[in-house]
């Protein structure tokens, strides 16, 4: 049988990690800015989590949602104090999309109305109600396709403003920091706007995590930039860092019922040790500190340095945008330098490190991206406008 060819694949392949680092199977040593796609939290590999997970699988690695599972319970307490949400309930699912479809069925639910609204450039995930409400016509299959998906410009409050007046709306949902739209954030009256529009309106607020939470925009959330408290919160990625887990923190006003929403897989034993492990480090080595430290640092030196593009970010979640296609960049960084970043659209470089990222690793980026952008004849562009 051969793979569903869906993916473009570097010719690379990892065979072991450490902390910042990727081998291949040739013994190239590669330093990650990519946290395989922002998942990454604690570093590879950390010898904390992989105690945990391992002498946990010598234990139990799985047995169904029927039974007591007092792990379930230590990973929500944890979560809740280290989040600040210790009110919330939790739901654990398998992953983002699997986290965003459920904070979607759970404000139907919740509040009886079908339409929901999102906004251009997000993205949501690929199941049927988080495609259907994210924005790129190309992964919304016909049977995805709904008039309850209403998407709206981002930052844009008369929008929103007029498509309340208009309909019936279950619910807002927006990311904390746009990651894969290009690292936008969302400007404070905007997100202030949504929590006073839906409270007013008997409508949820739910934000998505599931990128920018974690510790990775140097707050645990994204959104405790601002002063807003949604309704529902998802994560995944960076909880299980690497191990396939997710979650929807529920607001103490939303009543469960046995049934509402389930999952075989969902808080397993595994993904229970494995995000426990996560919220254990990030406490123990300071990684959210870290991440708000070393982000600044590496955005003040990109923001000093010349060659035509613009920097914007919180924390280790950074957008280096070019009026130019940015593949040579990232080619040239990859084959020559050995070192994986991520990107946005097709002129726009993503920086999701580890948190556990330091500032010499940084200055490695930075010294090689510097001779990148000299052997591009890039040092003589103008620098766009700042953000
Ligand atoms: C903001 C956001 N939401 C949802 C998802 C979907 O997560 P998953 O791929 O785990 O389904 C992603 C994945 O990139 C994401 O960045």
């Amino acid at each position: 049988m051969k793979l569903f060819d869906v993916y473009p694949l570097f010719d690379i392949t990892p065979v072991k990690a450490s902390g910042c680092y990727v081998w291949d199977s040739m013994g190239n040593k590669y330093l990650d800015l990519y946290g395989g796609h922002a998942v990454i939290s604690i570093g590879h590999s950390h010898p904390y989590y992989v105690e945990l997970i391992s002498d946990q699988l010598q234990q139990i690695g799985f047995y169904s949602n029927s039974v007591q599972n007092p792990l379930q319970i230590e990973l929500a307490e944890k979560l809740g104090e280290i989040s600040g949400y210790d009110d919330y309930q939790l739901f654990l699912c398998n992953s983002g999309a699997e986290a965003n479809e459920n904070a979607i069925k759970l404000a139907s639910f919740t509040t009886g109305r079908k339409k929901f609204i999102s906004f251009s450039k997000s993205f949501h995930g690929r199941t049927s109600a988080a495609v259907a409400l994210t924005d790129n016509p190309k992964i919304v299959a016909p049977v995805n396709q709904t008039s309850n998906a209403i998407i709206l410009p981002f930052n844009d409050i008369e929008a929103l403003k007029e498509a309340f007046e208009q309909n019936e709306i279950a619910a807002v949902l927006v990311e904390g920091i746009q990651g894969i739209g290009g690292i936008n954030i969302p400007d404070y009256n905007f997100m202030e706007e949504i929590r006073r529009i839906t409270k007013e309106n008997g409508s949820l607020f739910i934000i998505d995590e599931i990128q920018s939470g974690y510790g990775r925009s140097g707050k645990f959330f994204a959104h405790q930039y601002f002063n807003v408290k949604p309704d529902i919160i998802t994560v995944a990625k960076g909880m299980g860092n690497g191990f396939p887990v997710g979650g929807v923190l529920i607001a103490p006003e939303i009543k469960s019922w046995h049934g509402m929403l389930g999952t075989t897989f969902g808080g397993n034993h595994l993904a229970c040790v494995a995000s426990i492990a996560v919220l254990d480090v990030l406490k123990s080595d300071d990684l959210i500190e870290n991440s708000a430290e070393v982000g600044d640092y590496l955005m003040d030196e990109l923001k000093k340095m010349k060659g035509g593009f613009s920097v914007r970010g919180k924390g280790l979640m950074i957008g280096l945008e070019f009026d130019v296609h940015v593949k040579p960049i990232r080619e040239k960084l990859l084959n020559e330098f050995k070192i994986f970043t991520g990107v946005s659209g097709a002129k726009m470089i993503r920086l999701l490190p580890p948190l556990c990222l330091s500032v010499p690793e940084s200055d490695i980026f930075l010294n090689a991206f510097q001779k990148v952008l000299t052997d591009l004849n890039m040092l003589l562009i103008d620098r766009k406008n700042q953000t």
